[in-house]
């Protein structure tokens, strides 16, 4: 018998609950475990707020979005006695260790904790798909689904008005999510962080459409694109020791090809209607997965892993190891010369 705490840090994301799910389906029942949620992520086992969690408190949740047991970016490395307090509330739960759900910052402190001697399991969640050390992350499928949807819908009143749609969608420095909708969605342009644009190039590609008799065009562009020799747009300035706030840049790049081409151009950002909402099956099954495989590396004592999809398994990374690098999109891969050969422009 192991007794688990859980948490989900970060920004959330759809399939959160899927996991919470799997780890208490598959710790209580048969098995005998016992497992603890904590609230609002890292700040549960700092101060302590905890419930027991059981199949009948967690039942109905696997279709919901968001998260039970609440997220947030709290950082016990930036407290004093952050570690410490984390390692108290464990031993006075008299938990064997901790699975933490969360993206590359949490698991970033899953790391640091681990280090530590603080016996974690990390899961993998980001829309951003930016872990490196695993095939697929959970809540990516989702946010595709839903930014295809959005640009699905744009591309009518685009076409209708003969303007220019600009869309932001999220991914700060990967953009997996611009790349796969703005595929999916039959995109004229899309503007990668990985692939610096020149607005020249962008404009081009749209009047190229208007000489054809294509009055209308469709750029996707992720939230970290950045000009060639240029910097990423921020919403405002980060407070010291936070992660900068990105937003404007589909705003900046519509003005640009208005003022460029003469054409009418409108802007939208996606923003975190691309977090909401109910997780495809794909994240469903994912999340299950996860959630199952993190009680079993749990019962074996493999603490300081991360799950991993290495289809069709799961497999264990060092928590170290997950957390090493971004996956990036790189350039040249197949899908982004699928993309070109499809006509897509990158702006570069
Ligand atoms: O990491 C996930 C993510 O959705 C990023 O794509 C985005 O930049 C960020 O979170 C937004 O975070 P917040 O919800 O804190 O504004």
């Amino acid at each position: 018998m192991v007794r688990i705490g859980v948490l989900t840090g970060g920004g959330d994301c759809p399939g959160l609950n899927a996991v919470i799910r799997a780890v208490v389906r598959r710790g209580i029942d048969d098995h005998g475990h016992e497992i603890v949620g904590f609230k609002d992520g890292w700040r549960g086992p700092i101060e302590g707020a905890h419930e027991e969690l059981s199949v009948e408190s967690t039942r109905g949740i696997l279709p919901r979005g968001g998260t039970i047991l609440g997220s947030s970016r709290t950082n016990p490395f930036k407290r004093d006695d952050g570690p410490d307090a984390i390692r108290a509330t464990l031993e006075s739960l008299s938990l064997d260790g901790l699975i933490a759900i969360g993206g590359d910052g949490s698991l970033r402190i899953a790391c640091g904790l681990a280090e530590k001697g603080i016996p974690i399991i990390g899961v993998p969640k980001t829309i951003d798909n930016d872990l490196a050390a695993t095939v697929a992350s959970f809540g990516f499928d989702t946010a595709v689904t839903t930014a295809t949807d959005a640009i699905d819908k744009l591309h009518s009143t685009a076409e209708s008005h003969e303007r220019v749609m600009v869309v932001e969608l999220m991914g700060r420095y990967c953009g997996w999510i611009a790349l796969s909708a703005g595929i999916a969605g039959s995109a004229d342009v899309i503007l990668l962080p990985e692939i610096p644009y020149r607005i020249e190039k962008v404009c081009e590609k749209i009047m190229a459409r208007e000489a054809s008799g294509r009055h209308f065009s469709m750029v996707v562009c992720a939230e970290g694109a950045m000009p060639v020799g240029g910097e990423m747009t921020l919403l405002e300035k980060p407070e010291p020791g936070r992660e900068a706030r990105l937003g404007g840049v589909a705003d900046k790049v519509a003005r640009a090809i208005e003022k460029r081409t003469g054409k009418e151009t409108r802007s939208l950002v996606l923003g975190h209607l691309q977090r909401g909402g109910m997780p495809t099956a794909f994240d469903r099954m994912l999340s299950l997965r996860f959630g199952a495989a993190a009680v079993r590396l749990a019962e074996e004592g493999r603490w300081g892993t991360m799950v991993a999809y290495d289809p069709p398994d799961m497999a264990a990374v060092p928590l170290a190891e997950a957390v090493a690098s971004l996956k990036t999109v790189p350039v040249d891969c197949d899908t982004v010369r699928t993309a070109r050969e499809l006509g897509i422009s990158f702006g570069d």
